[in-house]
């Protein structure tokens, strides 16, 4: 049985110059490139692979600038995998070290496929959710996997079963 915890991958770095925008905060293609990144190790780490491709960046969220100098980190994990996909979330704290205090700055969304040797998509197991916000991201994945099947063109918006009983539920 796999757990999210077995694919938690963790990054800190500190923002340099190179990595910012003109107001000085870490730009924001710098970022995707790091949550592509952990992500897809992340995934590796969930189906035991060598290769995953992204299949989708379904949601990035920008709460909050991280200024240069700042410490950034960034935390994926696998929370649900459908067959050959999964979903990778990846949370992002900015790290005050004077006071220890970490503040969400962002968040992404992401699923990657796994690949054989030959480029061909392969199953994966499935992961058990444990904690609260675990099992409740591995039950919105659903919907969110619905919305970015629907937004690929590659299922009609009748199809999206959990997106409809999420709206009716409001
Ligand atoms: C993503 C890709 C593997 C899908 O391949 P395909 O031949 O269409 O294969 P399938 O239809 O079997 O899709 C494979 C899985 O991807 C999922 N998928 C494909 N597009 C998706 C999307 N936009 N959102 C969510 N899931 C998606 C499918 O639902 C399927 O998942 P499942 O097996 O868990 O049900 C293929 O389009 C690809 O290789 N794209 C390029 C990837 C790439 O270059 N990424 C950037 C560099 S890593």
């Amino acid at each position: 049985m796999k757990t999210p915890s077995d694919s938690l991958t963790i990054l800190t770095n500190i923002i340099l110059p190179s990595e910012t925008n003109s107001l000085n905060n870490i730009f924001g293609g710098e970022l995707l490139s790091r949550m592509d990144r952990i992500g897809s190790i992340s995934a590796r780490r969930h189906a035991g692979v060598e290769n995953v491709v992204t299949a989708s960046v379904n949601l990035v969220t920008f709460q909050q600038p991280i200024p240069m100098g700042q410490i950034a980190t960034l935390e994926a994990k696998v929370s649900r995998v459908f067959s050959t996909s999964m979903e990778v979330i990846i949370d992002v704290f900015m790290e005050e070290t004077s006071t220890g205090e970490k503040t969400q700055t962002n968040q992404g969304i992401f699923t990657f496929v796994a690949m054989d040797s030959l480029g061909k998509p392969i199953q994966s197991d499935p992961v058990v959710p444990q904690s609260q916000e675990e099992k409740i991201r591995y039950q919105d994945a659903l919907m969110r996997r619905e919305i970015s099947l629907m937004s690929a063109g590659r299922i009609k918006p009748s199809q999206a079963i959990e997106l409809k009983k999420k709206v009716l539920e409001e």
